[in-house]
């Protein structure tokens, strides 16, 4: 049963909080949908001023929408294109502080003002992307990267463990 917390009010106690929940509900997490939906949910429940938190997954040479939460969204990405195809092709953490002045970005949602986009890797192979949206300009800092990089790690791990 899902247990409703207080959150903590500084960015850094969220996720020292939200770090070990993450791992304890996807411990016995046997299925990759599984995995990845209840991620998305439990990303969404911790992190303040996100608008969307969910993954793209390759699939057939390019990105496909996979479990997310939020208003609906692009299908379809090439890799390459936009921050999730950019951040899939060079295997790297993409943030983006203003969409508007990011020439490689692709809008699902019009209100939408930064992103910050992390490849998710199965034993050493890449898997798909991480995508958070934000309608706060500047919303991903250098800190969102560092745990959001152990978190994907997490999630990364939790899949290899399944059977695919
Ligand atoms: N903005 C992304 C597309 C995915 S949506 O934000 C959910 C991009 O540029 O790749």
């Amino acid at each position: 049963m899902f247990k409703h917390i207080d959150l903590p009010s500084s960015k850094l106690e969220v996720y020292e909080l939200l770090i070990p929940t993450l791992q304890n509900l996807l411990e016995d997490t046997e299925d990759r949908v599984a995995v990845l939906a209840n991620s998305s949910s439990l990303l969404k429940y911790f992190l303040k001023n996100v608008s969307w938190v969910g993954f793209y997954i390759y699939k057939n040479d390019h990105l496909v929408l996979g479990p997310f939460q939020g208003y609906p969204a692009c299908t379809n990405i090439q890799i390459g294109k936009g921050v999730c195809g950019s951040s899939f092709l060079n295997k790297k953490t993409i943030i983006v502080r203003d969409v508007t002045k990011h020439e490689n970005h692709i809008a699902c949602d019009a209100l939408t003002k930064s992103e910050i986009v992390l490849p998710i890797f199965i034993n050493n192979e890449i898997f798909g992307v991480l995508d958070l949206d934000s309608y706060v300009i500047s919303r991903f800092t250098a800190t969102d990267q560092k745990y959001l990089e152990i978190i994907s790690e997490i999630i990364g791990i939790a899949l290899s463990k399944c059977t695919p």
